[in-house]
């Protein structure tokens, strides 16, 4: 296995105008791996999410990406690099087909016939998606939509997939099928960073975990191990 991480972080610092929000926060992701974070709201998760994808400038700081430093990238260049972002909140394009919203994902790829082959990849994961492509991606239910989020993530053929709030506002059976799939893109070699509320589903699909509070990294290990300590149950599962 490689010593060099997918995505490193170290002593990342972000924030908007003088309100810093991230303090100090290092992570990795290696290849292959699926890491989720964990963190109440408000804890800096999205914003951590969005200075990985470019959306935000780190006041210090570096996200490294298989070697390569990422100091003052633009969004394109992490998409070219390998990370793919699915936001909170779906994002999609409502008013366009789910076909064009999928194919967005891959607006920075030249590769024709690959593409077309990952579309019809996306369609076999997601069936419901192939049925409706011509459809507005608006008239989609919330699952549905989070499943064409994921997919128009996975067009850009990333190395890590980047997904910020996975389940929120979605039905148990939405939830199971969507962790399901991502399972198996997770076995085909995909890395995964998963911030996720649902703590007990986070840590049965993770292999490590971060635990953000107030901006800062208070704990990481893996996952198996935080499932089962009382300070997370507690503070995260509404247990004790
Ligand atoms: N665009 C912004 N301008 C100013 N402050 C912001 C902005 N976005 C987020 N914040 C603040 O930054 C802090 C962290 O927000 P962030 O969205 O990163 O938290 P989160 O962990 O994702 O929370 P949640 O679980 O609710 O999604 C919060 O105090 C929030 O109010
Ligand atoms: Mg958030």
């Amino acid at each position: 296995m490689s010593t060099t991480p997918t995505l490193s972080v170290m002593s990342l610092q972000a924030g908007y105008g003088d309100v810093r929000v991230l303090w100090d926060v290092s992570l990795e992701v290696a290849a292959g791996e699926l890491v989720c974070i964990i963190g109440s709201n408000g804890a800096g998760k999205t914003t951590l999410m969005r200075c990985l994808s470019g959306l935000l400038q780190p006041s210090a700081g570096s996200i490294v990406i298989d070697g390569r430093p990422m100091a003052q990238a633009t969004p394109a260049d992490f998409v070219r690099a390998g990370i793919a972002h699915v936001p909170e909140g779906r994002r999609l394009f409502s008013a366009m087909s789910i076909r064009d919203n999928l194919l967005m994902g891959a607006y920075l790829r030249t590769d024709k016939g690959a593409i077309a082959a990952d579309l019809e990849r996306i369609y076999a994961m997601f069936p419901i998606l192939a049925e409706r492509q011509r459809q507005d991606a608006g008239t989609l239910s919330g699952g549905e939509q989070q499943m064409c989020a994921i997919g128009r993530g996975l067009m850009a053929a990333p190395r890590v997939l980047l997904i910020d709030e996975l389940s929120l506002g979605l039905a148990p059976r939405a939830v199971e099928l969507l962790s399901e799939t991502l399972r198996k893109v997770n076995a085909a070699g995909v890395a995964i960073l998963l911030v996720e509320q649902d703590v007990m589903n986070a840590l049965e699909l993770a292999n490590r975990a971060y635990v953000i509070d107030h901006g800062r990294v208070t704990k990481s290990g893996p996952a198996i191990g935080l499932a089962s300590d009382p300070a997370i149950c507690e503070a995260y599962m509404g247990l004790s």
